[in-house]
């Protein structure tokens, strides 16, 4: 049986950079009074990066998958499965990844999406393991992309200055070694209230609430539950010892998060990877953005023991292991 290995990663942030400052003085035009320091306090954040009306989901995550393609050194042309981690998708259909798959010149392979807010990419690259592992593809490219700016209500200071725009990607290749040790997902569809965009489109107009509206406590504590519990599990399912883990790459939603989830664990600081600072939160594109970054800059390296982790709206969650 075949195992799944990264072989390449890649990144693409919109050039546009807005700071705390600058969104705290564009937020008082309206008279919505927020500041950097509350900002930096509550959540680590310090800037994000924000699409230009004309960039689109599907062009962000061509640029990432691009630069992993050129970082795995695999042409378009042998990919056989994209899988797009999305909650913010060009349009109802057809899909992004489909999308993706005609601005790479990539055409033929299996194309489709998956929706599982800030775990989506962990969701997606389960996927993709599990088709590599049944011989169903041999060369996949799994992206997260992102533009929450457009799902964002600016009026409401408590969920605008947590979210930004971008997109990561990773190749996976079929090998005889591994790879992807073990990948664990779950859902609670109860809590789907306390993190949600309750709207859609019917008959032309919009239905429902289309904004990001959250009950940020009630996801704070299930975050930091459901990961250190899921940490654990993943591990037990690929009977690796917690303890030898080289690198947590969580979810970048806030860093009050992760540090509780790194102290929950008996992970050191110095093993998380942190971008939420530079991209704040971007959804399904934190955790490949956070992987690339980490893997460029030197930190992570071939051989190394990483843990992925998502959690986000549904409410979802998951674990994906994998040596590099
Ligand atoms: N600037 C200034 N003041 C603010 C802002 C802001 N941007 N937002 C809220 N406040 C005020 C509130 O109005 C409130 O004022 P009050 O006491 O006068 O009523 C006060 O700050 C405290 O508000 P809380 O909501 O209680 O603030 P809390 O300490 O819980 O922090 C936060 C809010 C940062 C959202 C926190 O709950 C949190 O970290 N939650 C985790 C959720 C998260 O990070 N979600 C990201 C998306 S989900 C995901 O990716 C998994």
């Amino acid at each position: 049986m075949p195992y799944a290995k990264i072989i390449g990663s890649g990144g693409y942030l919109p050039p546009r950079i807005v700071s705390n400052d600058d969104l705290a003085a564009d937020l008082a035009t309206r008279q919505i009074e927020t500041s950097d320091t509350w900002i930096v306090e509550r959540t680590g954040i310090r800037q994000r990066h924000i699409a230009d009306p004309g960039m689109t989901t599907s062009q962000l995550a061509t640029r990432a998958a691009q630069a992993a393609l050129e970082n795995a050194g695999i042409d378009a042309a042998q990919v056989d499965l994209i899988i797009v981690a999305t909650s913010t998708p060009d349009f109802v259909f057809p899909s992004t990844a489909c999308l993706v798959q005609d601005q790479l010149g990539a055409s033929g392979g299996a194309a489709f999406d998956v929706q599982a807010v800030c775990s989506g990419f962990v969701y997606a690259l389960s996927t993709a393991d599990a088709f590599i592992q049944a011989g169903r593809a041999n060369t996949a490219l799994v992206i997260g992309a992102e533009v929450f700016s457009r799902i964002l209500d600016w009026n409401d200071r408590s969920t605008c200055v947590l979210f930004g725009d971008g997109a990561g990607a990773v190749v996976l290749s079929a090998q005889d070694q591994p790879g992807i040790l073990g990948a664990k997902l779950h859902a609670d569809g109860s809590q789907s209230r306390i993190l949600c965009a309750a709207g859609n489109v019917a008959h032309g107009k919009v239905v429902g609430d289309p904004f990001l509206r959250m009950d940020g406590q009630a996801v704070f504590k299930l975050a930091v539950t459901s990961l250190a519990r899921s940490a654990h599990e993943v591990c037990d399912q690929a009977g690796v010892d917690f303890t030898h883990i080289d690198w947590l790459v969580p979810h970048q939603a806030n860093v009050r998060i992760i540090n509780f989830l790194g102290r929950r664990l008996g992970i050191s600081e110095d093993k998380v990877v942190i971008t939420v600072d530079q991209h704040a939160n971007t959804s399904a594109a934190s955790v490949p953005l956070a992987l690339d970054v980490a893997r460029r800059d030197g930190r992570i390296k071939s051989g190394d023991l990483v843990l992925m982790q998502g959690v986000g709206g549904g409410f979802t969650w998951g674990s994906v292991l994998s040596r590099m």
